[in-house]
């Protein structure tokens, strides 16, 4: 149930892991590192002054609880055993081997009963008699949790209500002056977080749509009745909404207007409305839309376009890891902001056009880091075209943060 890593223990790469590791095992302020769905922000989640330390960088409210991190199933059933359990019996529940035998390491959090004499911290579980137990694929975090030596507790490393961090640069902008180390290992491949599920109870549930679709779960031994326990709130067939009605999570500054899938590209009289001052609008696309300079509902023509450059130049993040991540990098999404300026008669506003293509991995690969890009940019308003859900991939788990991170839904 392990990867392999090979790291040569002289390199920098070596020493900087091994640096994080010691930080993690002794400092009670949380180090960043990259796992396949987002990025996240680690502590000890045996020690309560370190877990304390991962809300305080975040701001996150208190009775949000967190997802402890394993290396090994050995490590998790060494934290579920308890001292009377025979050393041969597992003490992990049996409707989640098949699970862990297809998805581990990989996007799937398993529920579990936190056991008597638990060494989670009480801030880990929140109160709860349960806990959330990922282990991750991607081999720098592997590393880091073995190097460590203790379960690591990590929620996403990204500010509270802000999107997700799906590269080092997020973690940076987001956390910058709270965290003192962030390890680098490239752009996250799946893009959204791992799936939630709840075994325990029956039928079993998804509690959190994520990187494994209901379909996947569905294929297991035990799981072919697994429901969906979120609530989500597509608002099918209802009106556009009034800004400003909705918890906010995975938001960017700018208010995002969700189209759900089936619906037109937005025309000239829904970009013009929606702009203050800036007069700059972004568009993130995905299956359908074109903006070819013909806008459907009126005379939008782009004048000019031209490609704007990703900001850069982090300081404080170790860079490096080339060797052991290049099976990782190889999916990264280049991803580019066509600005054009737009003209409608006398009036001229800027248009920020993000295309994430037609594939539904790559759209979750790219989803939160466009709406980063956005904010960046201080644009007024992000039209998103939303997915179809059908097709037994993460589409759910993309238009459930979408819909999570819009001010304003169009229904299809
Ligand atoms: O992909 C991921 O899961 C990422 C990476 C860093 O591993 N982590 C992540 O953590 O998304 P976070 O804290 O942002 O989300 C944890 C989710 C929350 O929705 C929380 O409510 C749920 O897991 N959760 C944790 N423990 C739980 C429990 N005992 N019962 C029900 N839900 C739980
Ligand atoms: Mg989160």
């Amino acid at each position: 149930d392990e990867l392999d890593i090979e790291l040569d223990p002289n390199s920098p790469d070596a020493q900087h892991l091994r640096s994080a590791a010691e930080q993690l095992r002794t400092s009670d302020i949380p180090v960043a590192f990259p796992t396949e769905t987002v990025y996240g922000l680690g502590a000890d989640a045996t020690r309560s002054s370190a877990t304390k330390g991962i809300y305080k960088a975040k701001q996150r409210p208190a009775d949000n609880p967190l997802i402890v991190h394993f290396a090994s199933l050995e490590q998790l059933r060494n934290l579920l055993r308890s001292p009377t359990d025979a050393p041969d019996t597992d003490p992990i529940p049996p409707i989640y081997k098949p699970l862990i035998t297809k998805f581990w390491p990989g996007p799937l959090t398993l529920i579990l009963p936190n056991p008597p004499h638990s060494p989670l911290a009480p801030e880990v579980t929140a109160g709860l008699s349960t806990f959330g137990a990922r282990m991750p694929r991607h081999p720098l975090a592997l590393a880091l949790i073995r190097e460590a030596a203790v379960p690591i507790a990590a929620p996403s490393a990204n500010a509270s209500t802000k999107p997700s961090p799906t590269a080092a640069e997020h973690v940076a902008y987001d956390l910058d002056g709270r965290i003192e180390t962030i390890l680098d290992g490239g752009p996250c491949d799946v893009g959204v977080e791992s799936t939630v599920v709840d075994g325990l109870s029956s039928p079993p549930l998804i509690l959190r749509p994520g990187g494994i679709s209901l379909e996947q779960l569905r294929e297991c031994e035990g799981w072919e009745r697994t429901e969906v326990g979120y609530r989500d709130v597509s608002e099918k067939g209802v009106a556009p909404r009034a800004p400003g009605m909705k918890y906010r999570h995975y938001a960017p500054k700018a208010t995002v207007v969700l189209f759900e899938s089936g619906r037109r590209a937005p025309g000239w009289g829904d970009l013009v409305g929606s702009l203050r001052e800036g007069r700059k609008v972004g568009v993130v696309r995905t299956r359908r839309w074109v903006f070819d300079g013909q806008g459907e509902e009126g005379p939008v023509k782009l004048v000019e376009g031209k490609a704007v450059a990703r900001a850069n130049g982090v300081e404080k993040v170790a860079k490096g890891f080339e060797g052991m991540l290049q099976a990782v990098h190889k999916q990264h999404v280049q991803r580019s902001v066509e600005t054009h300026e737009v003209a409608n008669g006398d009036e001229k506003f800027t248009l920020l056009d993000i295309d994430l293509g037609g594939d539904t991995a790559d759209i979750a690969r790219g989803v939160f880091a466009a709406l980063r890009d956005m904010d960046r940019l201080d644009v007024d308003a992000i039209f998103v075209e939303g997915i179809g859900e059908e097709e037994g991939d993460v589409a759910a788990a993309v238009m459930n943060r979408l819909r999570k991170a819009a001010e304003v839904k169009v229904a299809a």
